[in-house]
């Protein structure tokens, strides 16, 4: 199985082996850490990589860049590096992605497969209408990996192919800024402790994300925004429908979906704790999307981090659930179930326990 996974502690070993085998430049792909020891990677570099995912400690002029691994079952294939957005330097140089095959796993297929899943990544990340991305003229096999994934030639300079590649993702949720100001303000029409409920939600989220190779900012607003329906008055099943429409309205259909699939970890109606206090259109625009929606690695993210965030922070997933159960005198025992089982899946996938990994003990909203 291929797949992208990003740079994170709990593979550093064969990371670091990969790393030495990339060449410090190769085609205007920069390795900065070969040659470097693996203690080295540990205290320096990874670090480094994870943090500059986060938008964190980058150099002047640098963008926040995620630097994922291709991976075939258990080997390291490839490195792709995906930059957030353009600053004029990447405009008119490298782009948005870049990428290198090791030597040995070249012409079968890996530069292809892996360009398709960081454009996956690209489409929540980047908010740009299209991908850029650079290539050497005489380097007609990374051309065609680009040509493949739907790329087209717009421009030729110094012996460089300037190729785009349309973003169908631009814009599905709001940045983290206007996330932030869109709960500030749904609190003040309806103060209470579902704010920060929410900044718990998507601190546990981005931190989750960041452990399992998802888009952490993406991870982070999706948890923010999920319950921002309860702008609207204090309303149980209501406020699904109304967080859907409302971010419907505003033109973020990752952040509906969200609002929708939130409630439902079994993506069914009858699954739901709380009053059923909606109108007969809502119940049925629930219901519908619902059966629609495929559930992604989003959608249970958020779903988990529903179930572990309090409004004092984070909290054992048994005592949400618990103290749930006694405001609403009833929990459904499959939802129950299936919280438990969310748990397990990703602390698999982070290969981390679940507390640690958002910080329990440490994180106040
Ligand atoms: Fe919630």
């Amino acid at each position: 199985m291929i797949f992208l996974k990003q740079a994170q502690a709990q593979c550093s070993l064969k990371e670091w082996e990969f790393v030495q085998k990339m060449p410090v430049d190769e085609n205007g792909l920069t390795n900065p850490y070969h040659g470097i020891s693996y203690e080295g990677f540990l205290e320096t570099a990874l670090p480094e990589m994870m943090a500059f995912a986060e938008g964190k400690q980058l150099p002047d002029g640098y963008v926040p860049e995620t630097f994922f691994f291709l991976w075939d079952n258990d080997m390291i294939v490839g490195q792709f590096r995906l930059r957030h957005y353009l600053c004029e330097s990447l405009s008119t140089g490298a782009g948005h992605i870049g990428y290198f095959i090791a030597n040995n796993c070249r012409g079968k297929g890996y530069g292809t497969a892996g360009l398709r899943l960081t454009l996956e990544e690209a489409h929540r990340i980047v908010p740009d209408e299209e991908i850029y991305l650079r290539v050497n003229e005489d380097n007609p096999a990374s051309l065609h990996v680009m040509l493949n994934n739907g790329g087209r030639v717009v421009a030729e300079h110094n012996g460089k192919l300037f190729v785009r590649i349309p973003n169908p993702g631009k814009g599905r949720y709001p940045s983290k800024t206007e996330a932030k100001s869109l709960l500030s303000d749904g609190g003040k029409c309806n103060p209470g402790p579902w704010i920060n409920h929410s900044k718990t939600a998507a601190h546990c989220a981005e931190k989750i994300a960041l452990y399992s190779g998802l888009c952490p900012e993406k991870a982070y607003v999706l948890g923010l925004l999920h319950d921002i329906g309860r702008k609207f008055g204090k309303r149980h099943l209501g406020h699904v429908s109304d967080g859907y429409s409302y971010m419907m309205e505003l033109g973020y259909p990752d952040a509906a979906r969200i609002c929708l699939t939130h409630s439902f970890n079994e993506m069914q109606i009858e699954g739901y704790v709380g009053n059923f206090d909606t109108t007969e259109a809502e119940t049925t625009l629930i219901r519908t999307k619902l059966k629609e929606t495929k559930p992604d690695d989003y959608d249970l993210l958020i779903q988990l981090c529903d179930a572990i965030s309090g409004s004092d922070g984070v909290m054992d997933i048994l005592d949400r659930m618990n103290d749930v159960k006694r405001r609403y005198g009833h929990y459904d025992q499959n939802k129950w179930n299936r919280n438990l089982e969310l748990k397990t899946l990703f602390e698999r996938r982070m290969k981390l326990d679940l507390y640690a990994a958002v910080e329990k003990d440490q994180f106040h909203p």
